[in-house]
C-alpha cells in the first residue's frame, strides 16, 4: 500500500463513507512528513488523521439519527476495540438510546458447530429491541458471523452493525453492513481503539505497518 491514506475501493459497503477522489487530495496530505511510531518491535506510519475519522463518524451518525428517530435503540458495544468509536458515535446520537457493553469470547466447540461465541455482559432483555452492534472493525466478518445468531436467538426487533472500519476485500461472510464509517484496504491498522498486542488503542489517529 502506498501513500498515507487508503486508496478508494470498489467494495459494496453501501454505507461506508466514500474516500475522497484523488482530485480532492491536497498536494501535500496532512499525514506526509509525520513521524513513524513504534509499538513493541514494529514501526507504523500515519494512515488516517483524527479529523478524517471524525468526518466519517459525522456521516454515520447523521444516518443513524435519521433512521432511528423515535425508536430508542439499544447500542451494544463490543469491547475492547469498540470503545473509542462508541464514545464518538454516541455523542453524536441525538435521540433517546441505551448503551451496554459486551465482550465476546470465542473458542472451538467440541461438536460439529465449530467456533462458538460466548457473549459476556449482556444482562438486558433484548427481545423486541432495535439493536445497533458497535464494532471497531469488520475484517473477515468471522466474529459477527458467529455473534449475530446468538443475539438473534433472543428475538430483537432488529439488528444493525455500526463499525468504524471495514475491509471489504477481507470479508468472508454475507453480512448486511449498513453503517460502516470507513472502508480500508486489507492492511493491519492500529490506533483509535485498535491495538498491536495491547498497544496503540489510545492513539487518536490510525497507523499502518510501515
Ligand atoms: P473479524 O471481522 O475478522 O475481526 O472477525 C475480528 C477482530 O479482529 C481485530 N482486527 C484488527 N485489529 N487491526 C487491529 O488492531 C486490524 O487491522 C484488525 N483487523 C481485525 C478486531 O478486534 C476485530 O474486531
Ligand atoms: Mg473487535
Amino acid at each position: 500500500m502506498r501513500g498515507c491514506r487508503p486508496s478508494r475501493l470498489p467494495g459494496d459497503g453501501p454505507a461506508a463513507l466514500p474516500l475522497q477522489p484523488e482530485t480532492a487530495t491536497p498536494a501535500v496530505h496532512p499525514c506526509m512528513g509525520q513521524p513513524l511510531i513504534t509499538l513493541h518491535d514494529k514501526a507504523f506510519r500515519p494512515y488516517l488523521s483524527a479529523s478524517e475519522i471524525a468526518q466519517a463518524i459525522d456521516q454515520v451518525a447523521a444516518r443513524l439519527n435519521a433512521d432511528y428517530a423515535g425508536r430508542r435503540p439499544l447500542f451494544v458495544v463490543v469491547l475492547t476495540g469498540g470503545f473509542m468509536f462508541a464514545t464518538d458515535l454516541l455523542k453524536r446520537f441525538t435521540g433517546d438510546c441505551e448503551i451496554v457493553f459486551i465482550r465476546v469470547a470465542s473458542y472451538e466447540g467440541t461438536g460439529s458447530t465449530g467456533k462458538v461465541q460466548e457473549i459476556m455482559g449482556l444482562r438486558e432483555d433484548i427481545s423486541g429491541r432495535d439493536i445497533i452492534l458497535v464494532e471497531d472493525i469488520v475484517d473477515t466478518g468471522t466474529t459477527l458471523h458467529h455473534l449475530l445468531p446468538t443475539l438473534e436467538a433472543n428475538n430483537p426487533a432488529s439488528i444493525e452493525i455500526a463499525a468504524m472500519f471495514y475491509k471489504p476485500a477481507s470479508l468472508r461472510y454475507p453480512l448486511t453492513l449498513n453503517y460502516m464509517a470507513l472502508e480500508i484496504p486489507n492492511d493491519f491498522v492500529v490506533g483509535y481503539g485498535l491495538d498491536y498486542d495491547g498497544l496503540g488503542r489510545n492513539l487518536p489517529d490510525v497507523y499502518v505497518a510501515a
